[in-house]
This record gives structure tokens, C-alpha cells and sequence, in this order.
């Protein structure tokens, strides 16, 4: 983008900035968040966390987040509004604010209508803990785990892909990684190694991301 094409009232450096800007939604603890916190720390993943927002108050990884000097804002969902587009709407004002290249869902356990993901076609990555087309939506790793024992799987998995629509943990992969399961694993056992794969992986395919993709914004 050049100076003269700049959108009235942004500012230069906008222009100039090279760091890719991630907007990091989550729902809860944040572990993810954190890995991501962390690379970009460490200049291991040439980006900044430039917002995390929660549609949970009681968050933790809010607290994650101000620790890193980041803005951590809550866009709690209003129980008496049902219409799901209404908040999505809402939501995506507030995440265009942070002019972001990329919006990853970091543990976001709302599914998003196109009211949010129109506004951010093809930018919006989800972290499932699971392979692809395998234990779409919530407790994925608990029922890869009784799957497992019922002998109907050998191993599971983590990925990542783009949001492209309302359909639950799917969309074109951006990357994925097999996890074994032991026989002698207790559930609390193979979720810490998913997690172990999740933070690796997350940062791994948003460091391509960004060495491989100009700003988005
Ligand atoms: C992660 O395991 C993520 O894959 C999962 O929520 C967890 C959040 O952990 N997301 C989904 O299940 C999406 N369907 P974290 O808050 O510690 O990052």
C-alpha cells in the first residue's frame, strides 16, 4: 500500500510496519495465546499479538494477555440476544479496530457466522485439537480418547486451517500433526501432549504465514 492510497486517519507507520498483526480470540485458558506470546517474544515468529479478545470475562488467558502488555478485551455474548449476527456483527467492528493481518481462534468456542468471517475473508485461522474431518466441536481430544478405546482409533491429532464458513472445525488446512496414543495414557495424559503439539504447530504455521504472505490489512 502506498502513503497515497492510506485510508484517511491511518497513520503511516501502519504502512511501514512490517510485523504482522495477529488478533488472538479465545474462550479460556490461553495456553495457545501464550505459545504465541511467547515466539513473538522471542522475534521467533516476526508478529505481535496486537488484541486478544474473550466472549468469557473469566478468562484466563485475559490475564495472559495483560501480562504481555497486550489489550485484552471482553465481547461477552448477551444471553437474551439470540441472533448470533447481531454479536458477530459487533465482534467484528471491535477486531477491525486492531487493523489485523491475521485473526486466529485460539480456543474461540463460538462458531462465527459470515457476519464476522465476509469482513475477513481467507484471514481467519482456527486451531482444532484433532485431524482433519475427525471430532468436530467441543471435547475433541475426550472423545478421540474413548474413540481410542472402543479400538476405532490408533492415534488422533492437532491442525490448523482457515474458517472459510459456519461449518464446525473444517476448512482448508494450513497444517496438522499426528499425536500417538498410548495405551496406558490417561485422558489428562494425551491432552497434555495434544497441547505440546497445538503450541508447536500453531506457531509453526503462523510463522510461514507471515514470512510467506504480504499484510493483510
Ligand atoms: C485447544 O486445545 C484448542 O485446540 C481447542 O481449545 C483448546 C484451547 O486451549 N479448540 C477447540 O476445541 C475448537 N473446536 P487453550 O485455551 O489452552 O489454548
Amino acid at each position: 500500500m502506498t502513503n497515497s492510497s492510506l485510508p484517511v486517519g491511518l497513520p503511516d507507520s501502519h504502512a511501514r510496519e512490517t510485523v504482522a498483526r495477529l488478533v488472538v480470540l479465545i474462550s479460556g485458558n490461553g495456553s495457545n495465546l501464550q505459545a504465541i506470546l511467547d515466539a513473538c517474544s522471542t522475534a521467533s515468529l516476526q508478529a505481535q499479538v496486537v488484541a486478544v479478545i474473550s466472549n468469557k470475562p473469566d478468562a484466563f488467558g485475559l490475564e495472559r494477555a495483560r501480562k504481555s502488555n497486550v489489550p485484552a478485551l471482553v465481547v461477552p455474548a448477551q444471553p437474551k440476544a439470540p441472533d448470533r449476527r447481531v454479536y458477530d456483527s459487533q465482534l467484528a467492528d471491535t477486531v477491525a479496530t486492531f487493523l489485523p493481518d491475521w485473526i486466529v481462534l485460539a480456543g474461540w468456542m463460538r462458531i462465527l457466522t459470515s457476519s464476522f468471517l465476509d469482513r475477513f475473508p481467507n484471514r481467519v485461522l482456527n486451531l482444532h485439537p484433532a485431524l482433519p474431518g475427525t471430532f468436530p466441536g467441543t471435547h475433541a481430544i475426550e472423545r478421540a480418547w474413548d474413540a481410542y478405546h472402543r479400538g476405532e482409533i490408533h492415534q488422533t491429532g492437532v491442525m490448523v486451517h482457515i474458517v472459510p464458513d459456519e461449518g464446525v472445525d473444517c476448512g482448508p488446512v494450513l497444517g496438522q500433526e499426528t499425536v500417538p496414543i498410548h495405551a496406558g495414557d490417561s485422558p489428562e495424559q494425551l491432552e497434555t501432549r495434544i497441547h505440546a503439539t497445538e503450541h508447536r504447530l500453531l506457531v509453526a504455521v503462523l510463522r510461514e504465514l507471515v514470512q510467506t504472505t504480504s499484510p493483510q490489512r
